[in-house]
Protein backbone atom coordinates (compact mmCIF):
# COMPACT_ATOMS: atom_id res chain seq x y z
CA UNK A 1 0.00 0.00 0.00
CA UNK A 2 1.36 3.62 -0.75
CA UNK A 3 2.31 5.70 1.78
CA UNK A 4 2.88 9.52 2.67
CA UNK A 5 3.53 11.43 5.89
CA UNK A 6 2.26 14.94 6.67
CA UNK A 7 2.58 17.55 9.70
CA UNK A 8 -0.98 18.05 8.84
CA UNK A 9 -4.03 16.34 7.30
CA UNK A 10 -7.47 18.14 6.85
CA UNK A 11 -10.75 15.86 5.97
CA UNK A 12 -13.59 17.76 4.35
CA UNK A 13 -13.35 21.16 1.75
CA UNK A 14 -16.47 22.73 2.93
CA UNK A 15 -15.88 26.08 4.18
CA UNK A 16 -14.57 24.82 7.74
CA UNK A 17 -11.74 22.66 5.86
CA UNK A 18 -10.88 25.24 3.38
CA UNK A 19 -10.08 27.84 5.65
CA UNK A 20 -8.10 25.84 8.41
CA UNK A 21 -5.70 24.96 5.44
CA UNK A 22 -5.67 28.85 4.93
CA UNK A 23 -4.92 29.53 8.28
CA UNK A 24 -2.99 26.17 9.59
CA UNK A 25 -0.66 26.95 6.30
CA UNK A 26 -0.04 30.66 7.21
CA UNK A 27 1.04 30.24 10.78
CA UNK A 28 2.32 26.89 11.87
CA UNK A 29 5.55 25.46 11.30
CA UNK A 30 5.13 22.41 8.99
CA UNK A 31 8.27 20.56 8.01
CA UNK A 32 6.49 17.73 6.42
CA UNK A 33 3.75 19.67 4.50
CA UNK A 34 -0.14 19.97 4.68
CA UNK A 35 -2.80 18.01 3.04
CA UNK A 36 -6.13 18.28 2.03
CA UNK A 37 -8.63 15.47 1.53
CA UNK A 38 -12.19 15.53 0.02
CA UNK A 39 -13.93 12.75 -1.14
CA UNK A 40 -15.85 15.02 -3.98
CA UNK A 41 -14.60 17.94 -6.05
CA UNK A 42 -12.85 20.61 -3.97
CA UNK A 43 -15.50 22.91 -2.60
CA UNK A 44 -18.52 20.53 -3.26
CA UNK A 45 -19.75 20.06 0.57
CA UNK A 46 -22.77 21.08 2.30
CA UNK A 47 -21.34 24.68 2.56
CA UNK A 48 -21.67 25.55 -0.88
CA UNK A 49 -25.87 25.71 -0.46
CA UNK A 50 -25.55 28.06 2.27
CA UNK A 51 -28.17 30.23 1.42
CA UNK A 52 -29.27 33.06 4.83
CA UNK A 53 -26.02 33.99 5.76
CA UNK A 54 -22.90 33.82 8.36
CA UNK A 55 -23.70 35.98 11.47
CA UNK A 56 -21.31 38.89 12.25
CA UNK A 57 -21.37 40.66 15.52
CA UNK A 58 -19.59 43.67 14.10
CA UNK A 59 -18.21 46.81 15.91
CA UNK A 60 -19.70 48.80 13.19
CA UNK A 61 -23.35 47.43 13.23
CA UNK A 62 -24.71 49.66 16.45
CA UNK A 63 -27.67 48.15 16.42
CA UNK A 64 -26.27 44.63 17.53
CA UNK A 65 -24.06 43.41 20.81
CA UNK A 66 -22.48 40.11 21.54
CA UNK A 67 -24.81 40.33 24.43
CA UNK A 68 -28.02 40.16 22.67
CA UNK A 69 -26.21 37.59 20.12
CA UNK A 70 -25.11 34.86 23.19
CA UNK A 71 -29.13 35.88 24.83
CA UNK A 72 -30.64 34.93 21.00
CA UNK A 73 -28.16 32.04 20.48
CA UNK A 74 -28.78 30.09 24.43
CA UNK A 75 -32.52 30.94 23.74
CA UNK A 76 -32.61 29.13 20.67
CA UNK A 77 -30.38 26.09 22.14
CA UNK A 78 -33.34 24.93 24.64
CA UNK A 79 -30.94 24.87 27.63
CA UNK A 80 -27.86 23.17 26.19
CA UNK A 81 -25.65 25.62 24.51
CA UNK A 82 -22.42 26.28 26.82
CA UNK A 83 -22.19 29.64 27.78
CA UNK A 84 -18.51 30.23 27.50
CA UNK A 85 -18.52 28.60 24.04
CA UNK A 86 -21.09 30.29 22.92
CA UNK A 87 -19.55 33.89 24.71
CA UNK A 88 -16.37 32.72 22.86
CA UNK A 89 -17.51 32.17 19.22
CA UNK A 90 -19.89 35.88 19.40
CA UNK A 91 -16.91 37.98 20.54
CA UNK A 92 -14.55 36.53 18.13
CA UNK A 93 -16.91 36.84 15.15
CA UNK A 94 -15.50 40.37 14.05
CA UNK A 95 -12.07 39.19 14.15
CA UNK A 96 -12.52 36.29 12.07
CA UNK A 97 -15.41 38.10 9.51
CA UNK A 98 -12.37 40.77 8.91
CA UNK A 99 -9.70 37.94 8.66
CA UNK A 100 -12.06 36.24 5.79
CA UNK A 101 -12.30 39.82 3.91
CA UNK A 102 -8.30 39.95 3.27
CA UNK A 103 -8.82 36.31 2.08
CA UNK A 104 -10.95 37.78 -0.86
CA UNK A 105 -14.78 36.98 0.90
CA UNK A 106 -17.18 39.33 -0.10
CA UNK A 107 -20.60 40.27 1.85
CA UNK A 108 -23.38 42.06 0.29
CA UNK A 109 -23.27 45.94 0.91
CA UNK A 110 -25.08 49.37 0.24
CA UNK A 111 -25.00 51.92 -1.84
CA UNK A 112 -22.57 53.03 0.81
CA UNK A 113 -20.44 50.42 0.43
CA UNK A 114 -21.30 49.60 4.01
CA UNK A 115 -22.17 46.03 4.98
CA UNK A 116 -25.94 44.99 5.25
CA UNK A 117 -27.69 42.59 7.21
CA UNK A 118 -30.16 40.62 7.58
CA UNK A 119 -32.71 39.43 10.23
CA UNK A 120 -33.34 35.62 10.08
CA UNK A 121 -35.64 33.59 12.82
CA UNK A 122 -34.73 33.64 16.46
CA UNK A 123 -32.22 37.20 16.10
CA UNK A 124 -33.65 40.01 17.93
CA UNK A 125 -31.76 42.29 15.67
CA UNK A 126 -30.50 42.27 11.87
CA UNK A 127 -27.35 40.36 12.34
CA UNK A 128 -26.82 37.88 9.34
CA UNK A 129 -24.07 38.83 6.71
CA UNK A 130 -24.87 37.57 2.96
CA UNK A 131 -23.13 37.41 -0.12
CA UNK A 132 -24.25 37.47 -3.56
CA UNK A 133 -28.08 37.69 -2.04
CA UNK A 134 -28.91 34.32 -1.71
CA UNK A 135 -25.76 32.31 -2.25
CA UNK A 136 -23.60 33.18 0.63
CA UNK A 137 -21.79 29.71 0.77
CA UNK A 138 -21.58 29.80 -3.04
CA UNK A 139 -19.98 33.25 -2.61
CA UNK A 140 -17.40 32.42 0.32
CA UNK A 141 -16.39 28.63 -1.02
CA UNK A 142 -15.37 30.46 -4.52
CA UNK A 143 -13.04 32.71 -2.74
CA UNK A 144 -11.40 30.06 0.06
CA UNK A 145 -11.06 27.49 -2.77
CA UNK A 146 -9.01 29.37 -4.86
CA UNK A 147 -6.80 30.47 -2.44
CA UNK A 148 -6.32 27.18 -1.26
CA UNK A 149 -5.76 26.20 -5.20
CA UNK A 150 -3.47 28.91 -5.80
CA UNK A 151 -0.95 28.15 -2.22
CA UNK A 152 1.51 25.59 -3.51
CA UNK A 153 2.17 24.60 0.12
CA UNK A 154 -1.64 22.95 0.35
CA UNK A 155 -1.28 19.76 -1.74
CA UNK A 156 -4.77 18.29 -2.24
CA UNK A 157 -6.10 14.92 -2.84
CA UNK A 158 -9.93 15.06 -4.66
CA UNK A 159 -12.20 12.40 -4.92
CA UNK A 160 -10.31 10.51 -1.74
CA UNK A 161 -12.82 8.85 0.63
CA UNK A 162 -11.27 8.83 4.28
CA UNK A 163 -12.23 5.25 5.38
CA UNK A 164 -10.33 4.71 8.97
CA UNK A 165 -8.91 6.38 11.34
CA UNK A 166 -5.50 5.19 12.68
CA UNK A 167 -5.38 5.16 16.18
CA UNK A 168 -3.33 3.64 18.34
CA UNK A 169 -3.40 1.22 21.65
CA UNK A 170 -2.44 4.92 23.86
CA UNK A 171 -5.84 6.05 21.88
CA UNK A 172 -3.29 8.95 19.80
CA UNK A 173 -4.38 9.11 16.32
CA UNK A 174 -1.73 9.02 13.74
CA UNK A 175 -3.13 9.39 10.49
CA UNK A 176 -5.76 8.13 8.46
CA UNK A 177 -6.61 5.44 5.61
CA UNK A 178 -7.87 6.69 2.53
CA UNK A 179 -9.24 5.30 -0.52
CA UNK A 180 -9.20 6.84 -4.05
CA UNK A 181 -12.85 6.25 -5.76
CA UNK A 182 -11.32 6.79 -9.33
CA UNK A 183 -8.31 4.05 -8.84
CA UNK A 184 -9.82 2.02 -6.33
CA UNK A 185 -6.13 2.39 -4.71
CA UNK A 186 -5.43 2.50 -0.68
CA UNK A 187 -2.83 4.66 0.83
CA UNK A 188 -1.78 5.33 4.29
CA UNK A 189 -1.53 8.83 5.54
CA UNK A 190 0.28 9.66 8.40
CA UNK A 191 0.22 12.33 10.58
CA UNK A 192 0.40 13.79 13.89
CA UNK A 193 -2.71 16.06 13.34
CA UNK A 194 -5.53 14.98 11.55
CA UNK A 195 -8.83 17.19 11.22
CA UNK A 196 -12.20 16.40 10.48
CA UNK A 197 -14.26 18.75 8.79
CA UNK A 198 -16.36 16.44 7.48
CA UNK A 199 -19.99 18.31 7.71
CA UNK A 200 -23.26 16.57 8.41
CA UNK A 201 -25.73 13.79 8.24
CA UNK A 202 -28.63 15.17 5.91
CA UNK A 203 -28.48 12.29 3.75
CA UNK A 204 -29.69 9.96 6.51
CA UNK A 205 -33.49 11.01 5.80
CA UNK A 206 -35.36 10.63 3.00
CA UNK A 207 -36.15 14.72 2.61
CA UNK A 208 -33.33 17.11 3.43
CA UNK A 209 -31.81 20.10 2.14
CA UNK A 210 -28.31 18.61 2.11
CA UNK A 211 -26.31 17.54 -1.07
CA UNK A 212 -26.01 13.86 -1.60
CA UNK A 213 -22.36 13.54 0.04
CA UNK A 214 -23.84 14.79 3.31
CA UNK A 215 -23.50 11.25 5.14
CA UNK A 216 -22.00 11.39 8.63
CA UNK A 217 -18.28 10.09 7.02
CA UNK A 218 -16.44 11.63 9.61
CA UNK A 219 -19.10 10.69 12.86
CA UNK A 220 -18.83 6.97 12.22
CA UNK A 221 -14.54 7.25 11.78
CA UNK A 222 -14.77 9.09 14.69
CA UNK A 223 -17.31 7.26 16.66
CA UNK A 224 -15.12 3.59 15.49
CA UNK A 225 -11.98 4.55 16.52
CA UNK A 226 -13.37 5.35 19.70
CA UNK A 227 -13.89 9.61 19.93
CA UNK A 228 -16.35 11.06 22.84
CA UNK A 229 -19.38 11.70 20.93
CA UNK A 230 -22.33 14.13 21.59
CA UNK A 231 -26.00 14.98 21.76
CA UNK A 232 -26.47 12.91 18.62
CA UNK A 233 -29.79 13.03 18.96
CA UNK A 234 -29.93 16.44 17.68
CA UNK A 235 -31.46 16.86 14.49
CA UNK A 236 -32.60 20.37 13.13
CA UNK A 237 -35.25 19.86 10.93
CA UNK A 238 -35.65 23.22 8.11
CA UNK A 239 -38.98 24.46 8.10
CA UNK A 240 -39.01 25.57 4.55
CA UNK A 241 -37.79 23.05 1.39
CA UNK A 242 -39.30 23.41 -1.68
CA UNK A 243 -42.00 20.57 -1.89
CA UNK A 244 -41.89 19.83 -5.69
CA UNK A 245 -43.33 15.98 -5.95
CA UNK A 246 -40.13 13.50 -6.81
CA UNK A 247 -37.53 15.87 -4.96
CA UNK A 248 -36.34 14.53 -1.93
CA UNK A 249 -32.90 16.19 -2.25
CA UNK A 250 -34.96 19.64 -1.25
CA UNK A 251 -33.92 23.03 -2.29
CA UNK A 252 -33.81 25.32 0.51
CA UNK A 253 -36.03 28.50 0.58
CA UNK A 254 -34.07 30.53 2.87
CA UNK A 255 -35.61 31.44 6.80
CA UNK A 256 -34.31 35.16 4.97
CA UNK A 257 -37.85 35.17 3.28
CA UNK A 258 -39.42 34.69 6.27
CA UNK A 259 -36.90 37.65 7.71
CA UNK A 260 -37.95 39.62 4.76
CA UNK A 261 -41.99 39.07 5.80
CA UNK A 262 -42.74 36.60 4.09
CA UNK A 263 -45.60 34.12 5.99
CA UNK A 264 -47.01 30.50 6.46
CA UNK A 265 -50.32 29.66 5.17
CA UNK A 266 -52.40 26.68 4.20
CA UNK A 267 -54.14 25.71 1.13
CA UNK A 268 -56.34 28.27 1.42
CA UNK A 269 -54.15 30.88 2.21
CA UNK A 270 -54.80 31.36 6.31
CA UNK A 271 -52.05 31.92 8.05
CA UNK A 272 -52.06 29.96 11.25
CA UNK A 273 -48.26 30.74 12.64
CA UNK A 274 -50.26 32.57 15.68
CA UNK A 275 -51.83 29.32 17.00
CA UNK A 276 -47.79 28.46 17.52
CA UNK A 277 -45.59 30.39 19.12
CA UNK A 278 -46.09 34.73 19.92
CA UNK A 279 -42.79 35.33 17.37
CA UNK A 280 -44.71 34.03 14.64
CA UNK A 281 -42.67 32.58 11.22
CA UNK A 282 -39.44 33.85 12.79
CA UNK A 283 -39.98 31.78 15.99
CA UNK A 284 -37.10 29.03 16.70
CA UNK A 285 -36.68 26.72 13.88
CA UNK A 286 -37.79 23.55 15.49
CA UNK A 287 -40.99 25.37 16.75
CA UNK A 288 -42.08 26.28 12.65
CA UNK A 289 -40.84 23.27 11.70
CA UNK A 290 -43.75 21.25 14.13
CA UNK A 291 -45.98 23.57 13.39
CA UNK A 292 -45.73 23.10 9.65
CA UNK A 293 -45.57 19.67 10.37
CA UNK A 294 -48.63 19.75 12.25
CA UNK A 295 -50.38 21.23 9.92
CA UNK A 296 -49.71 18.74 7.02
CA UNK A 297 -50.57 16.02 9.32
CA UNK A 298 -54.29 17.63 10.34
CA UNK A 299 -55.26 18.93 6.92
CA UNK A 300 -53.72 15.76 5.53
CA UNK A 301 -51.44 17.24 2.59
CA UNK A 302 -47.79 17.33 1.18
CA UNK A 303 -46.56 20.45 2.35
CA UNK A 304 -47.97 23.81 3.58
CA UNK A 305 -47.50 27.10 1.69
CA UNK A 306 -44.97 30.55 1.96
CA UNK A 307 -46.73 33.50 1.14
CA UNK A 308 -43.53 35.66 -0.29
CA UNK A 309 -46.44 37.98 -2.42
CA UNK A 310 -45.69 40.96 0.36
CA UNK A 311 -42.39 41.51 -1.14
CA UNK A 312 -42.58 43.70 -3.84
CA UNK A 313 -40.52 41.74 -7.22
CA UNK A 314 -37.48 43.96 -7.65
CA UNK A 315 -36.78 43.43 -4.39
CA UNK A 316 -37.23 39.50 -4.26
CA UNK A 317 -35.46 39.19 -7.34
CA UNK A 318 -32.60 41.26 -6.28
CA UNK A 319 -32.04 39.67 -2.38
CA UNK A 320 -33.05 35.97 -3.44
CA UNK A 321 -31.95 35.69 -7.10
CA UNK A 322 -31.32 32.16 -7.07
CA UNK A 323 -34.47 31.03 -4.96
CA UNK A 324 -36.73 33.35 -7.67
CA UNK A 325 -34.91 31.83 -10.46
CA UNK A 326 -35.20 27.93 -8.78
CA UNK A 327 -39.03 28.46 -7.86
CA UNK A 328 -39.48 30.08 -11.67
CA UNK A 329 -37.81 27.11 -13.42
CA UNK A 330 -40.80 25.06 -10.98
CA UNK A 331 -43.62 27.18 -12.55
CA UNK A 332 -44.01 29.08 -9.45
CA UNK A 333 -43.42 33.43 -9.38
CA UNK A 334 -42.86 34.03 -5.82
CA UNK A 335 -43.93 37.73 -6.68
CA UNK A 336 -47.57 36.12 -7.09
CA UNK A 337 -47.62 32.42 -6.40
CA UNK A 338 -47.42 30.50 -2.60
CA UNK A 339 -44.59 28.33 -2.57
CA UNK A 340 -45.30 24.92 -1.60
CA UNK A 341 -42.50 24.00 1.04
CA UNK A 342 -42.48 21.32 4.01
CA UNK A 343 -39.76 20.31 6.76
CA UNK A 344 -36.71 18.00 5.54
CA UNK A 345 -33.38 17.37 7.31
CA UNK A 346 -30.90 20.18 7.32
CA UNK A 347 -28.30 20.49 9.99
CA UNK A 348 -26.86 18.10 12.92
CA UNK A 349 -26.08 19.47 16.07
CA UNK A 350 -24.59 16.87 17.47
CA UNK A 351 -20.91 15.42 16.67
CA UNK A 352 -17.18 14.96 17.55
CA UNK A 353 -17.42 16.32 21.41
CA UNK A 354 -14.42 19.19 21.25
CA UNK A 355 -13.40 21.91 22.65
CA UNK A 356 -13.19 25.23 20.74
CA UNK A 357 -9.65 24.50 19.12
CA UNK A 358 -11.31 21.59 17.50
CA UNK A 359 -9.51 19.00 20.18
CA UNK A 360 -11.52 15.05 20.89
CA UNK A 361 -10.91 12.79 23.20
CA UNK A 362 -8.16 11.72 21.22
CA UNK A 363 -4.87 12.66 21.28
CA UNK A 364 -3.95 14.23 17.54
CA UNK A 365 -8.09 13.86 16.80
CA UNK A 366 -9.33 17.33 15.82
CA UNK A 367 -13.05 18.28 14.63
CA UNK A 368 -14.40 21.45 13.28
CA UNK A 369 -17.75 22.62 11.96
CA UNK A 370 -20.84 20.59 11.69
CA UNK A 371 -19.04 17.51 12.34
CA UNK A 372 -17.95 18.44 15.79
CA UNK A 373 -20.14 19.36 18.64
CA UNK A 374 -18.70 22.34 20.85
CA UNK A 375 -21.56 23.45 22.57
CA UNK A 376 -22.59 26.69 20.81
CA UNK A 377 -25.97 25.03 19.30
CA UNK A 378 -27.15 23.05 22.24
CA UNK A 379 -30.63 21.62 21.20
CA UNK A 380 -31.65 23.72 18.60
CA UNK A 381 -28.82 25.65 15.97
CA UNK A 382 -30.08 29.52 15.57
CA UNK A 383 -29.92 30.56 12.03
CA UNK A 384 -26.64 31.08 10.51
CA UNK A 385 -24.33 30.18 13.32
CA UNK A 386 -23.15 27.13 11.36
CA UNK A 387 -20.93 29.25 9.04
CA UNK A 388 -19.84 31.41 12.32
CA UNK A 389 -18.65 28.18 14.05
CA UNK A 390 -16.45 26.92 10.81
CA UNK A 391 -14.65 29.61 10.97
CA UNK A 392 -13.79 30.57 14.34
CA UNK A 393 -13.15 27.00 15.21
CA UNK A 394 -10.89 26.58 12.25
CA UNK A 395 -8.71 29.90 12.99
CA UNK A 396 -8.82 28.74 16.59
CA UNK A 397 -7.43 24.82 15.54
CA UNK A 398 -4.59 26.80 13.48
CA UNK A 399 -4.05 29.21 16.20
CA UNK A 400 -3.22 26.24 18.85
CA UNK A 401 -1.35 24.44 16.15
CA UNK A 402 1.09 27.14 15.37
CA UNK A 403 2.61 25.97 18.63
CA UNK A 404 2.99 22.57 18.68
CA UNK A 405 5.39 20.55 16.75
CA UNK A 406 4.48 18.95 13.82
CA UNK A 407 7.02 16.52 12.86
CA UNK A 408 5.13 13.78 11.03
CA UNK A 409 5.78 10.24 13.08
CA UNK A 410 9.06 8.75 11.92
CA UNK A 411 7.41 4.95 12.18
CA UNK A 412 4.14 3.25 11.93
CA UNK A 413 3.28 1.58 15.57
CA UNK A 414 2.47 -2.02 15.22
CA UNK A 415 -0.88 -1.84 16.50
CA UNK A 416 -1.68 0.48 13.74
CA UNK A 417 -0.19 -1.84 11.35
CA UNK A 418 -3.41 -4.37 12.13
CA UNK A 419 -5.64 -1.58 11.14
CA UNK A 420 -3.40 -1.69 7.97
CA UNK A 421 -3.59 -5.50 7.11
CA UNK A 422 -7.64 -5.63 7.25
CA UNK A 423 -7.78 -2.87 3.93
CA UNK A 424 -4.89 -5.06 2.09
CA UNK A 425 -6.93 -8.15 2.36
CA UNK A 426 -9.73 -9.70 -0.15
CA UNK A 427 -12.91 -9.22 0.60
CA UNK A 428 -15.92 -11.10 -0.75
CA UNK A 429 -16.72 -9.54 -4.05
CA UNK A 430 -20.79 -9.59 -2.77
CA UNK A 431 -22.78 -6.84 -4.81
CA UNK A 432 -25.02 -5.21 -2.99
CA UNK A 433 -27.46 -2.60 -4.74
CA UNK A 434 -26.31 0.18 -2.13
CA UNK A 435 -28.78 2.75 -4.02
CA UNK A 436 -31.56 0.44 -3.21
CA UNK A 437 -30.93 -0.01 0.76
CA UNK A 438 -29.69 3.71 0.92
CA UNK A 439 -32.91 4.87 0.38
CA UNK A 440 -34.61 2.12 2.40
CA UNK A 441 -32.24 3.59 5.65
CA UNK A 442 -33.49 7.08 4.72
CA UNK A 443 -36.91 6.06 4.90
CA UNK A 444 -36.83 4.29 7.97
CA UNK A 445 -34.71 7.62 9.45
CA UNK A 446 -37.40 9.74 8.05
CA UNK A 447 -40.52 7.99 10.02
CA UNK A 448 -39.04 6.54 12.91
CA UNK A 449 -36.29 8.59 13.87
CA UNK A 450 -37.59 11.67 12.53
CA UNK A 451 -39.38 15.02 13.56
CA UNK A 452 -41.84 13.74 15.94
CA UNK A 453 -40.65 10.47 18.08
CA UNK A 454 -41.85 7.97 20.36
CA UNK A 455 -40.34 5.05 22.23
CA UNK A 456 -42.00 2.11 19.66
CA UNK A 457 -40.93 4.47 17.04
CA UNK A 458 -37.71 4.63 17.86
CA UNK A 459 -37.50 0.82 19.04
CA UNK A 460 -38.72 -0.02 15.64
CA UNK A 461 -36.41 2.13 13.52
CA UNK A 462 -33.42 0.62 15.46
CA UNK A 463 -34.80 -2.96 14.41
CA UNK A 464 -35.12 -1.66 10.84
CA UNK A 465 -31.59 -1.04 11.23
CA UNK A 466 -30.28 -3.85 12.45
CA UNK A 467 -31.94 -5.37 9.25
CA UNK A 468 -30.37 -3.91 6.82
CA UNK A 469 -26.78 -4.13 8.89
CA UNK A 470 -27.55 -7.86 8.53
CA UNK A 471 -28.22 -7.52 4.83
CA UNK A 472 -24.90 -5.37 4.48
CA UNK A 473 -22.50 -7.26 7.02
CA UNK A 474 -19.33 -5.13 6.10
CA UNK A 475 -18.27 -2.94 9.07
CA UNK A 476 -14.39 -2.39 7.60
CA UNK A 477 -13.18 -2.58 3.78
CA UNK A 478 -15.75 -2.18 1.12
CA UNK A 479 -15.59 -2.27 -2.54
CA UNK A 480 -16.66 1.54 -3.52
CA UNK A 481 -17.55 5.19 -2.13
CA UNK A 482 -21.15 4.67 -2.28
CA UNK A 483 -20.55 1.52 0.09
CA UNK A 484 -17.93 3.24 2.28
CA UNK A 485 -21.18 6.01 2.39
CA UNK A 486 -23.64 3.65 3.78
CA UNK A 487 -21.18 2.01 5.75
CA UNK A 488 -20.93 5.12 7.75
CA UNK A 489 -24.50 5.96 7.24
CA UNK A 490 -25.87 2.84 9.00
CA UNK A 491 -23.34 3.45 11.97
CA UNK A 492 -24.44 6.93 12.39
CA UNK A 493 -28.00 6.34 12.19
CA UNK A 494 -27.82 3.55 15.05
CA UNK A 495 -26.35 6.01 17.36
CA UNK A 496 -29.23 8.73 16.36
CA UNK A 497 -31.89 6.47 17.12
CA UNK A 498 -30.37 5.35 20.42
CA UNK A 499 -29.32 8.47 21.89
CA UNK A 500 -32.97 9.52 20.76
CA UNK A 501 -34.80 6.56 22.36
CA UNK A 502 -32.22 7.58 25.95
CA UNK A 503 -33.70 11.22 26.33
CA UNK A 504 -37.15 11.00 27.55
CA UNK A 505 -37.70 14.26 27.29
CA UNK A 506 -38.76 17.10 24.33
CA UNK A 507 -35.82 19.94 23.71
CA UNK A 508 -35.32 21.51 20.87
CA UNK A 509 -35.17 19.92 17.69
CA UNK A 510 -35.56 16.63 19.80
CA UNK A 511 -38.79 15.68 20.18
CA UNK A 512 -40.96 13.28 21.99
CA UNK A 513 -44.37 12.21 22.01
CA UNK A 514 -44.27 10.36 25.17
CA UNK A 515 -42.88 12.69 26.71
CA UNK A 516 -43.56 16.08 25.76
CA UNK A 517 -41.88 18.06 28.46
CA UNK A 518 -38.42 19.92 28.81
CA UNK A 519 -36.66 18.26 32.04
CA UNK A 520 -35.10 20.23 34.15
CA UNK A 521 -31.80 18.90 35.08
CA UNK A 522 -30.99 17.04 31.77
CA UNK A 523 -27.12 17.77 30.31
CA UNK A 524 -25.58 16.61 27.00
CA UNK A 525 -25.25 12.64 25.95
CA UNK A 526 -22.26 11.72 25.63
CA UNK A 527 -21.12 8.12 24.40
CA UNK A 528 -18.39 6.21 23.16
CA UNK A 529 -17.75 2.83 21.31
CA UNK A 530 -16.52 0.69 24.26
CA UNK A 531 -15.60 -2.98 23.47
CA UNK A 532 -17.36 -3.62 20.26
CA UNK A 533 -20.66 -1.32 21.15
CA UNK A 534 -22.00 2.07 22.27
CA UNK A 535 -21.36 2.90 25.71
CA UNK A 536 -23.15 6.13 27.52
CA UNK A 537 -20.73 7.90 29.60
CA UNK A 538 -20.61 11.23 31.87
P1 LIG B 1 -19.31 20.76 4.65
O1 LIG B 1 -19.42 22.08 4.03
O2 LIG B 1 -20.45 19.86 4.58
O3 LIG B 1 -18.04 20.04 4.01
C1 LIG B 1 -17.77 18.68 4.27
C2 LIG B 1 -16.63 18.24 3.39
O4 LIG B 1 -16.14 16.98 3.82
C3 LIG B 1 -16.99 18.06 1.93
O5 LIG B 1 -15.94 18.57 1.15
C4 LIG B 1 -17.07 16.55 1.77
O6 LIG B 1 -16.82 16.11 0.46
C5 LIG B 1 -15.98 16.12 2.71
N1 LIG B 1 -16.08 14.74 3.20
C6 LIG B 1 -17.08 14.18 3.91
N2 LIG B 1 -16.78 12.90 4.20
C7 LIG B 1 -15.56 12.64 3.68
C8 LIG B 1 -14.71 11.50 3.65
N3 LIG B 1 -15.04 10.33 4.20
N4 LIG B 1 -13.52 11.60 3.02
C9 LIG B 1 -13.15 12.75 2.42
N5 LIG B 1 -13.91 13.87 2.42
C10 LIG B 1 -15.10 13.81 3.05
N6 LIG B 1 -25.45 27.62 7.78
C11 LIG B 1 -25.34 28.93 8.06
O7 LIG B 1 -24.66 29.31 9.03
N7 LIG B 1 -25.95 29.85 7.26
C12 LIG B 1 -26.70 29.51 6.19
O8 LIG B 1 -27.22 30.36 5.49
C13 LIG B 1 -26.86 28.14 5.91
N8 LIG B 1 -27.62 27.73 4.86
C14 LIG B 1 -27.66 26.40 4.54
C15 LIG B 1 -28.35 26.01 3.40
C16 LIG B 1 -28.33 24.67 3.00
C17 LIG B 1 -29.09 24.25 1.79
C18 LIG B 1 -27.60 23.73 3.77
C19 LIG B 1 -27.53 22.30 3.35
C20 LIG B 1 -26.93 24.12 4.91
C21 LIG B 1 -26.95 25.45 5.31
N9 LIG B 1 -26.27 25.87 6.45
C22 LIG B 1 -26.18 27.22 6.73
C23 LIG B 1 -25.46 24.94 7.22
C24 LIG B 1 -24.00 25.08 6.77
O9 LIG B 1 -23.94 25.27 5.39
C25 LIG B 1 -23.17 23.88 7.14
O10 LIG B 1 -23.39 23.53 8.47
C26 LIG B 1 -21.69 24.19 6.97
O11 LIG B 1 -21.46 24.69 5.69
C27 LIG B 1 -20.86 22.95 7.23
O12 LIG B 1 -19.56 23.22 6.81
P2 LIG B 1 -18.41 22.15 7.03
O13 LIG B 1 -17.17 22.75 6.46
O14 LIG B 1 -18.41 21.72 8.44
O15 LIG B 1 -18.89 20.88 6.19
C1 LIG C 1 -31.49 29.54 5.67
O1 LIG C 1 -31.04 30.34 4.84
O2 LIG C 1 -32.67 29.47 6.00
C2 LIG C 1 -30.54 28.60 6.32
C3 LIG C 1 -29.81 29.30 7.36
C4 LIG C 1 -29.14 28.33 8.26
O3 LIG C 1 -29.29 27.11 8.11
O4 LIG C 1 -28.43 28.81 9.15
Amino acid sequence: MKYSKYSTIIIGSGIAGLYAALKIEQQAKLPDGILLITKSKLGESNSRYAQGGMVGVLKENKNDSTSSHISDTIKAGAGLSEFNTVKFISENSDKVIKDLLKFGVEFDRDENGELTFTLEAAHSVNRVLHSGGDATGKMIEKALCQKVSENHNIDIYEQTVAVELLVNAKDECKGVLVFNDLTKEYETLYSPVVILATGGIGQLYKYTTNPSGATGDGLALAYNAGAVMQDMEFVQFHPTALAIDGEENRFLISEAVRGEGAKLVDADGVEFMQKYDDRLELAPRDIVTRANFNEMMINHTDNVYLNATCINTQKLQERFPNIYHKCFENGIDMAHDFIPVAPAAHYFMGGVKTNIEGQSSIKGLYAIGEVSSTGLHGGNRLASNSLLECVVCAYEVADFLKNQPLNAPKQIDEDIKSIIDRYTEDIESDEYDVKYLREKLQDIMWTYVGILRDEKSLITGLEKIDELSAIFPRTSKCLSKAEYEFRNMLTVARLVANCALRRKESRGAHYRIDFPNTEEHTTHSCLNKKEGDLCFVK
